[in-house]
């Protein structure tokens, strides 16, 4: 087992770089599916669930081609596809699910492993079968393996949905666009991700109405043509390298991505006093003295988004004052709180608030991440912490940042790989 070694250390600087986003790729990557012939999406990163994916599209027939060197990932789809996703996979990356609309209008049948229990709660899947039932699918739990069939084709009908679920709206749109007649979302989600799944499907000839609002007007037509697609850039990843400067008190650009797609994030860092220079295609981020502590509650977009909540308590450990960070999205969420009391941080959970009162500096202890984005924070958290502080969870890092250590050598922090065996104790 790998771990990361993580010296406190000074300011972060220089200028780092994000590709496209982990949460799109996935879908794009399923949305493929839709059109037979080859796909070609560029700015994909080279991460380990990426390979999961192209592994998941093998299996159901598919020619699939990573150049991690360029980012292109083509993807050959044959008209006979196979329908089934394995638990090894599921179990691996959950977002395998998001094969299960396009399998589905595509195949007339899928079975795809049920995900399983997961660090970051329940994520149930009720929104994406409902979705599917009202397409007129019959959709059933058999021996572990959600099971939706529509050997007649889907018909589009309106769905309003009880939450604005990513993978839901992405399921029920990559199933709407192939269904027969007019499908209306309501109530849909509206993340930068999903806007990128939407322009790609309407490239690909689908006729989608509303993208980027929560309701989405879909008329389905009878095929799609592949297209080549870039990447949206990743803004969790971008809003990592924030933070990262942030807290670090340093001076940090950040490229390749949309500042507008951080909007809400920019400007509670900007409430704390981080100093932030939009531009084109990223931000400059400078922070001269100890920021204050924000309080900070997880919406769907355009609200804070869950996966920088981890981020955020970090920040606030480290701020002046006292802060609540409340987690709206997933109920188990807080691990990194936990880890933080580790490292010296002055933080209380109760349900879904964490309260934290700010202190100067934290204290180096072994720590454990466990998902993305926790082991991540972590590793920030190690960057302001006297000592060495080593973080368990390589493995969930290199699921979601191509570059994550070698990035922040690159700004100048001292982060290494060591095996356990390795290791001091
Ligand atoms: N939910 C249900 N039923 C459903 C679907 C969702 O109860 O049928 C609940 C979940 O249990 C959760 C909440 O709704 O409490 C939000 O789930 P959502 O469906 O919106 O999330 P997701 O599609 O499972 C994606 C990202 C997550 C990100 C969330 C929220 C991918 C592959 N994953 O998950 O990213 O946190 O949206 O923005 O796109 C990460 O990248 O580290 C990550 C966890």
């Amino acid at each position: 087992m790998d771990r990361f070694r993580v010296s406190g250390g000074g300011p972060l600087a220089g200028e780092v770089a994000v590709v496209g986003a982990k949460n799109s790729a996935l879908k794009l990557m399923a949305a493929a599916l839709l059109a037979v012939g080859r796909t070609t999406l560029t700015k994909v990163p080279d991460i380990v669930d990426v390979a999961v994916m192209a592994e998941l599209l093998r299996r159901l027939g598919c020619g699939v081609e990573h150049d991690p060197a360029t980012g292109t990932v083509t993807i050959d789809v044959p008209s006979e596809l196979g329908h089934r996703a394995d638990y090894e996979l599921v179990r691996a990356m959950r977002a395998s699910i998001s094969v299960l609309g396009p399998l589905t209008v595509r195949c007339g049948i899928a079975d795809v492993a049920i995900p399983g229990g997961d660090a970051i709660g329940s994520r149930g899947l009720d929104l994406h079968a409902d979705g599917l039932t009202r397409l007129g699918a019959n959709v059933h739990v058999d021996h572990g393996y959600l099971v939706a069939q529509a050997p007649n084709g889907l018909v589009g009908a309106p769905i309003s949905l009880d939450f604005p679920s990513v993978g839901a709206t992405e399921n029920v749109l990559m199933a709407a666009v192939l269904a027969r007649g007019t499908t209306v979302i309501e109530n849909a989600a509206r993340e930068p991700e999903i806007v990128d799944l939407a322009t790609m499907l309407v490239r690909m000839g689908a006729e989608i109405e509303g993208i980027g609002s929560s309701t989405m007007v879909i008329t389905g037509v009878t095929a799609l043509a592949p297209v080549e697609h870039e990447v949206v850039g990743d803004r969790i990843a971008a809003g990592t390298w924030i933070f990262a400067a942030a807290l670090t008190r340093g001076d940090v650009t950040v490229r390749g991505f949309d500042p507008r797609h951080l909007g809400f994030v920019l400007d509670k860092l900007v409430d704390a006093g981080v100093v932030i220079d939009r531009q084109d295609d990223g931000v400059r981020v400078t922070c001269p003295r100890r920021p204050r502590a924000v309080d900070v509650m997880t919406l769907p977009y355009p609200g804070f988004p869950t996966d920088l909540q981890p981020f955020a308590l970090v920040f606030d450990a480290l701020a002046e004052g006292s802060a609540m960070v409340t987690e709206n999205l997933f109920e188990a969420r807080f691990h990194t709180a936990s880890e933080l009391a580790r490292l010296g941080a002055d933080v209380r959970v109760d349900g879904h608030h964490a309260l934290l009162r700010g202190r100067e500096r934290l204290s180096a202890a072994p720590v454990v991440g466990s998902d993305i984005r926790a082991a991540a924070a972590l590793v920030l958290a190690g960057l302001a912490a006297d000592g060495v502080t080593t973080v368990e969870g390589v493995k969930h890092v290199d699921r979601g940042y191509p570059s994550f250590d070698a990035d922040l050598r690159g700004l100048g922090a001292d982060v290494r790989r060591e095996s356990v065996a390795d290791g001091a104790f």
